[in-house]
């Protein structure tokens, strides 16, 4: 396609190959979800290989969805916005192709060392050495394209989803390097350059920036682009929007110790952390409010744009997760929820309620534009994605609050002579009904992928080269 190298037309090969890559991800990683939520039904399952045991499984289910699906939709949608929105094309292909092949290297390099076995310890931090290094060159460079594209803008100003993203790729830059530095003693094994309580605050400071930045801001980067051109309205506040910001990071970097509460981190630590959390309730409002006002005038498209709703929906369970999140935060509330269920719950009400989400309808919004099509194969297959997402998510986050909060209340009961009223089996024993919920709400979920990837393959398959090839071009006049 000659048109690919045209120096006036955007570089979307690289766009699409992370758009593609985020559906097949997003599949394996939710599957691979299911799985593991089967295994805490019928622990046979675990096969009785340490391989496909659940502790081995868990971690490679996190990073398949955070890094592997979430990455994916990060990089495909940060390289469409920022050229879009600075009408220029990316600073160098070479650098995002090599971006490309990097972050699936990672990817590839996690799915066979952590089935077997090898791990740093850390969650979401668990690859070793050699591929966290690959992971740093590879996130260099993407920050290299990314403010390399921004500097060479044909726009005097700076579009706000591109501060999100921006935020995003330099404070995970900041955060992976740092919680990584360890001793290597071997090629699969290193031990942590931090020892006891700093190495817990270092590695919640890490984890909770994971959830902050890479799940929380790079999304608002796609939030505030993607629902103004679905809703083809214009964003609801600027003025908000740079305040939400500016309050978002600097809150998000000081609320790592909710993760550590009633633990040997000192005291004020601990309530530092739960202090800024409880404020970050009112930047991760603005924003959740920023992006549904956008839609005051056309709240009527929602009746007929299941993409729409997959938008607003994700900002509603946004809402609703960052609501929750900071309540969970209070030291006497998470002394009930800590352990529990109702935090696997809160996570996945953010995971798949407002991550998985934004994602899909990030990626149907953009997929019929990077092949030249004027919209999706099927939208009554989009429709169906959106219940089947909607009624998994809820079916998933309902059953984790039951059981949540019966362990919480069943762990803590005592008879009056001090002695505990339930064994802990009792306990697991009164979760298993939820945790058959659970999977019934990921199996949902995931089948709702499936179609998106028949809806995908139908579209690829559909376009032209000259409809792709024209897709590229660069309209400077207009809206991007
Ligand atoms: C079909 C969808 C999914 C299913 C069935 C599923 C299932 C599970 C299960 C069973 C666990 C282990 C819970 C435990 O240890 O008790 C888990 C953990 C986790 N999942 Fe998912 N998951 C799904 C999608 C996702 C997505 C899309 C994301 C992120 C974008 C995600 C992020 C996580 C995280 C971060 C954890 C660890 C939570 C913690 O340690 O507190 N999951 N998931
Ligand atoms: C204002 C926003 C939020 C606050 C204050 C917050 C607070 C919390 C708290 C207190 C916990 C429980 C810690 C524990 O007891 O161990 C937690 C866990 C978690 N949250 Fe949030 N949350 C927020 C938003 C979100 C969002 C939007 C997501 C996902 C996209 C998310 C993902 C997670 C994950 C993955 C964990 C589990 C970490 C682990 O133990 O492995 N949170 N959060």
């Amino acid at each position: 396609m000659s048109t690919a190298i045209s120096p006036t037309a955007y570089n979307y090969k690289v766009v699409r190959q992370f758009a593609i890559m985020t559906v097949v991800w997003g599949i394996l990683g939710m599957g691979l979800g299911v799985f593991i939520a089967s295994q805490l039904v019928w622990p046979q399952l675990n096969l009785d290989l340490p391989w496909t045991s659940f502790g081995r499984l868990r971690p490679l289910h996190t990073n398949l969805v955070i890094f592997a699906f979430g990455g994916c939709a990060l990089f495909a949608t940060s390289y469409y916005v920022v050229q879009r929105t600075c009408q220029t094309r990316l600073i160098s292909d070479s650098l995002a192709a090599f971006t490309f092949w990097g972050w699936q290297a990672v990817i590839v390099s996690a799915l066979i060392t952590l089935p077997m076995g090898y791990t740093t310890t850390k969650e979401y931090a668990e690859l070793e050495w050699p591929i966290a290094i690959l992971l740093a060159i590879v996130w260099v460079t993407y920050a290299v394209v990314f403010f390399g594209t921004i500097v060479k803008r044909k726009t005097k100003h700076i579009y706000v989803g591109n501060w999100f993203y921006g935020a995003f790729i330099l404070v995970t830059a900041m955060l992976h390097i740092v919680n990584h530095i360890s001793l290597p003693v071997s090629f699969f094994k290193s031990y942590s350059a931090y020892a006891g309580a700093t190495d817990a605050m270092i590695q919640w400071w890490y984890g909770h920036n994971a959830v902050g930045f890479f799940l929380t801001t790079g999304f608002l980067g796609m939030m505030y682009y993607f629902v103004p051109k679905q809703a083809e309205r214009p964003i609801y506040s600027y003025r908000l929007s740079i305040v939400h910001f500016w309050a978002l990071i600097t809150l998000y970097i000081w609320a790592g110790p909710h993760h550590l509460h009633y633990t040997a981190l000192p005291d004020w630590a601990q309530s530092l952390g739960m202090v800024m959390s409880i404020i970050l309730l009112a930047p991760s409002w603005g924003g959740m409010i920023n992006g549904m006002m956008t839609l005051s005038g056309a709240w009527h498209k929602l009746r007929t744009d299941p993409i729409l709703r997959f938008l607003v929906v994700s900002l509603a369970f946004y809402g609703m997760s960052t609501f929750e999140g900071p309540m969970m935060a209070i030291k006497t509330v998470n002394s009930l929820s800590h352990y529990t269920d109702w935090t696997i719950g809160h996570v996945h009400a953010g995971a798949l309620g407002w991550v998985a989400m934004i994602s899909i309808g990030a990626l149907y919004h953009m997929i019929p534009k990077l092949y030249g099509r004027a919209q999706m194969h099927s939208i009554g297959l989009i429709n169906a994605h959106f219940w089947l997402a909607t009624i998994g998510t809820v079916l998933y986050i309902a059953s984790m609050w039951v059981n949540g909060i019966t362990q919480g209340l069943m762990w803590r009961a005592i008879n009056d002579d001090g002695t505990l009223t339930y064994s802990f089996v009792e306990a697991l024993q009164a979760s298993h009904p939820g945790y058959i919920v659970r999977a019934l709400g990921g199996a949902f979920f995931a089948s709702g992928m499936l179609l998106m990837a028949w809806n995908v393959l139908r579209t690829v398959r559909a376009s032209k080269p000259a409809e792709a090839a024209a897709a590229e071009q660069i309209v400077v006049v207009g809206a991007h």
